[in-house]
This record gives C-alpha cells, sequence and structure tokens, in this order.
C-alpha cells in the first residue's frame, strides 16, 4: 500500500528558501536556507528576497533529493506553496516548480501556506479530532476547530497584527534584531514581569495586537524622558513583559475555546510556537485539565519545506492535482485549500 510515493515540498512565500521530501508520509529531508541578509534592514524586503529564494532554491533542492537519497526521477509529484506571502517570494517557488513538472512530466499540487502549517501539527504525530489549533506566525494567528485535515471551523484571528507580529515591532522598539521572537525568548529568562502593558478586550476568539505596540512606544518614550538608559537597564524585564501579555492572551483564548467545544486536544503551529513560555503554559494547562497538547518540532515551526510536502502527500493520496496555469496569490484564505 501508497510504496515509494516520493513528494518533494517547496516552500518560497517570504524568507525561507525551504525544501523537503517526503515518502510515504514520512520526512526524509527538510533543507532550508534562511535568508539573514534582511536582519540589517530590521526587517524583510520583498525584493531581495526573491534574489535570494533564485539563487539557493536549485541548490536546496539537490540537497533535499541528496539527503532523501532518491533522484529526482523518483518523485510522483511537486507540492509548492501558492500563498499567501510575498509575490515575488512565492513566485520564485512556483515558477521553479512548474519547470520541473514539465520536465519530470510529474503533477504539481498547490498549497495553502495556512493550511500546510496545520498539518505540521501531524507530521510526527497522529491527530485526535476534533481538537482546537492555533496558527501562530509572523503573518498569521488563526484560532481553528478542527474536525479532520482538511474541514475546520475558524474561530478567530487577528484583527491587526498577528502575535508574532507584535513581537517583531515590539522588538525593534527595543532594539533587537529581526526578528524578535527568538531574542525576546532568551531574554525573557533572565527578566521579570514588572511593566505591565494593556491587553486588547477583543471579544470571542478574535485577537488584536496593534495596541500593544502603541503603548509599548509610548512607556519607552516617557520612561526615556526621565532615563535615557531605560531600555538598556530594563531590557530582559521589558522583553519577559510584553511576552507574557502576548502568551497570556495566545493561553487565555486556546483554552476558552478548548473548554467550550469540549475537546481533549489542543495544538499550536507557526514560527511563535516555538516561544519557551507559550510551550510550557500551555504544557501547564494541558496537565490540569488532561489535554493531548501536540507541538511540532522546532524545525517545523517556522517556514519549512516538510509542511508542505507532507500536505502534498495528503493531497495526492486524494488525488487532488493541479495544472500549471496556478498563480501565486499574497492573499490566499484557509478557506481555499
Ligand atoms: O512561521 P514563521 O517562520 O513565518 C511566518 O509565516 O510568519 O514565523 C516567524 C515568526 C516571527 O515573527 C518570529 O519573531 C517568531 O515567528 N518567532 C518567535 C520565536 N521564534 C520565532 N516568537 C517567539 N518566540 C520564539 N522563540
Ligand atoms: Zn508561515
Amino acid at each position: 500500500m501508497n510504496k515509494d510515493i516520493y513528494i518533494l515540498g517547496i516552500e518560497s512565500s517570504c524568507d525561507d528558501t525551504s525544501v523537503s521530501i517526503v515518502g510515504d508520509g514520512i520526512v526524509l529531508s527538510n533543507v532550508t536556507a534562511s535568508q539573514w541578509i534582511h536582519q540589517k534592514y530590521g526587517g524583510v524586503v520583498p525584493e531581495e528576497a526573491s534574489r535570494q529564494h533564485v539563487e539557493s532554491i536549485i541548490q536546496i533542492t539537490r540537497d533535499a533529493l541528496d539527503q532523501a537519497g532518491i533522484s529526482k526521477n523518483q518523485i510522483k509529484a511537486i507540492a509548492v506553496t501558492r500563498g499567501p506571502g510575498l509575490i515575488g517570494s512565492l513566485l520564485v517557488g512556483i515558477s521553479f516548480a512548474k519547470s520541473l513538472s514539465l520536465c519530470l512530466n510529474i503533477p504539481l499540487i498547490e498549497v495553502n501556506h495556512l493550511h500546510a502549517h496545520i498539518i505540521s501539527l501531524f507530521i510526527d504525530a497522529r491527530p485526535v479530532f476534533p481538537m482546537i489549533s492555533l496558527t501562530v506566525s509572523g503573518g498569521h494567528t488563526q484560532l481553528l476547530l478542527l474536525e479532520s485535515y482538511s474541514s475546520f471551523k475558524i474561530l478567530g484571528q487577528t484583527l491587526d497584527d498577528a502575535a508574532g507580529e507584535a513581537i517583531d515591532k515590539t522588538g525593534k522598539l527595543l532594539g533587537l534584531g529581526y526578528p524578535a521572537g527568538p531574542e525576546m525568548d532568551q531574554r525573557a529568562k533572565s527578566g521579570q514581569v514588572v511593566f505591565k502593558f494593556p491587553k486588547a478586550l477583543v471579544p470571542g476568539y478574535n485577537f488584536s495586537f496593534s495596541g500593544l505596540k502603541t503603548a509599548v512606544l509610548y512607556f519607552l518614550q516617557k520612561s526615556m524622558k526621565e532615563n535615557p538608559d531605560f531600555i538598556l537597564t530594563n531590557l530582559n524585564d521589558l522583553c519577559a513583559s510584553i511576552q507574557k501579555n502576548i502568551v497570556d492572551t495566545l493561553v487565555g483564548k486556546i483554552t476558552d475555546a478548548a473548554l467550550e467545544y469540549q475537546v481533549k486536544t489542543i495544538g499550536i503551529s507557526g514560527g511563535v510556537s516555538a516561544n519557551t513560555l507559550l510551550r510550557s503554559e500551555l504544557l501547564h494547562i494541558s496537565k490540569q485539565y488532561n489535554w493531548n497538547l501536540m507541538i511540532p518540532k522546532m524545525s517545523y515551526c517556522t517556514d519549512n519545506g516538510a509542511m508542505i510536502a507532507m500536505t502534498g502527500y495528503f493531497k495526492y493520496l486524494n488525488g487532488e492535482f493541479n495544472n500549471d496555469r496556478f498563480t501565486p496569490m499574497a492573499r490566499l484564505p484557509l478557506t481555499e485549500i
């Protein structure tokens, strides 16, 4: 059954070029080139991102094939991110995927990046449906009731900034590098939650994080007037306080949803799910309620080809193929999978 189904997955929606081979539902390789060049600009420069994808995609694909120990002629289909993402970056991955599928005469499978983040939950673990899942990254914050691999109800999402975006923007105010998530996480471990920032009171399961950025900005401006070294001397405490504010909101909404829908399993995916405090607070709450907690391993939290290849594998088994006429989509709702 399902023998030797090798799927090549390509992810290039933002600033990571990542290619993976999934064979019969198992990740055989997942090779990522992260683009550090954006650090000096304090954010992703779209034109620069596209150029970097062009430069690395062929070598990354060769490496992914080598590490999986297969040749390109053994691939059965190519899965590629269609969107949402940066249009130029997506275009590189999609053009490459189309050319390769033409040369190898194998089908193409388009993948919605948001669907792939959900599927990343199931790369190393079998799901128990229904479950509550939160996709939480630099571009998205989406709370879902999952009923199967491909059917779900969107319970809520951010009305403005994504959680990762809030971390990156407040981190920038503190002078942290881009993206600020990993450094804020590290510094928060040595800090105390001494500063209280307001939380947006958004009813239901929607989120809003843009007010936090403004609150932090005004607080820093005021404090720096009194003490020009304020950020420097309080950096770890500021990181701990901002992180706690965001994590409390995320954990609170996940918990409310899990209780309302009476599920026994919760999960988080996307770049922010790498966050130490978020992981430990969810572990704590899961123990308290006897819930099963699903979090992808670190390399599947941030953008990666494995989640694209795995989504492609499920679509392959369902016979969901695409012709070569599809185009990249900067905006692509999760309902289009
Ligand atoms: O999923 P991802 O790689 O790209 C998007 O699709 O957006 O997520 C990137 C986001 C960034 O905002 C980054 O700051 C955040 O994930 N991030 C973290 C951590 N590692 C990455 N946020 C908090 N704690 C971390 N350890
Ligand atoms: Zn992502």
